[in-house]
């Protein structure tokens, strides 16, 4: 399984003092060297995080993977296709969430995402949809023939009691068990640590997670480096 790296929190740390570090381009550098086998970001509307410039420098600098998490709108597709990441995940965006809070509407928004997908995947870029593990939205994620899904995790991250756990737990594991079976690629991410990973590396339908928040909250005391390793020797 590869693990791409989260880094819009380094930013969102230079972004409390409104400074220039830490910088999002270092940390995307560190986590090439760490191993990492791609890096993952978000330019938000509201471009709280990471911003314009940030893209067009991680861009650079990156000779892994680049996944650019974006909403499915002109301004973000314009973007995209200059800045040319490998991949981009379509995100629903809500201006007053702390994070994203789930997967995107594959089903009420098909006709506008399908000409988001042609668009993109037409300027060579990959594409892929956060969805929740729901079958008839991953269903809809083929017909509008996205190359990759990313179930969402975070219903299984934040679930408290043993039996919430493993219904959300099954419930990832039927959502990339089918998303395989129609020809996507599957990812997973939201919410996954250094504990919950682990059932999620049972499922071997998934290829990829991206993890954002744990590893860049264990990079404070550990560096950046060390917290990446520790999370590769789990998922090795
Ligand atoms: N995947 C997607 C689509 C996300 O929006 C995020 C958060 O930006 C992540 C993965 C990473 O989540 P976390 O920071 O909770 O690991």
């Amino acid at each position: 399984m590869r693990l791409g790296v989260n880094i819009d929190h380094i930013a969102t740390l230079r972004e409390a003092r409104k400074t220039y570090e830490p910088d999002p381009v270092a940390a995307a550098i560190l986590c090439d060297l760490a191993g990492a086998d791609g890096i993952v970001c978000h330019l938000r509307e509201d471009r709280r995080h990471i911003n314009d410039e940030d893209l067009r420098r991680i861009r650079e600098a990156v000779n892994s993977h680049l996944n650019l998490e974006m909403a499915g709108n002109d301004e973000m597709v314009r973007i995209a296709t200059k800045i040319r990441p490998d991949m981009v995940t379509l995100v629903p965006e809500k201006r007053e969430e702390l994070t994203t809070e789930g997967g995107l509407d594959v089903i009420s928004l098909k006709d506008h995402l399908r000409d988001i997908v042609f668009r993109l995947k037409s300027a060579g870029i990959k594409v892929s949809i956060f969805v929740d593990p729901d079958i008839s939205q991953i269903k809809q994620c083929s017909s509008i023939e996205a190359d990759l899904i990313e179930i969402h995790t975070g219903h299984y991250a934040n679930a408290k009691t043993e039996s919430e756990i493993i219904e959300e737990f099954e419930k990832i594991r039927a959502a990339a068990v089918y998303a395989e079976k129609s020809g996507l690629g599957v990812s997973a991410g939201h919410g996954l640590n250094y504990h919950n990973v682990k059932d999620i590396l049972q499922i071997e339908e998934i290829e990829e997670l991206n993890i954002g928040h744990s590893i860049i909250a264990r990079s404070v005391f550990t560096g950046i480096g060390k917290a990446v390793e520790d999370m590769i020797d789990i998922i090795k």
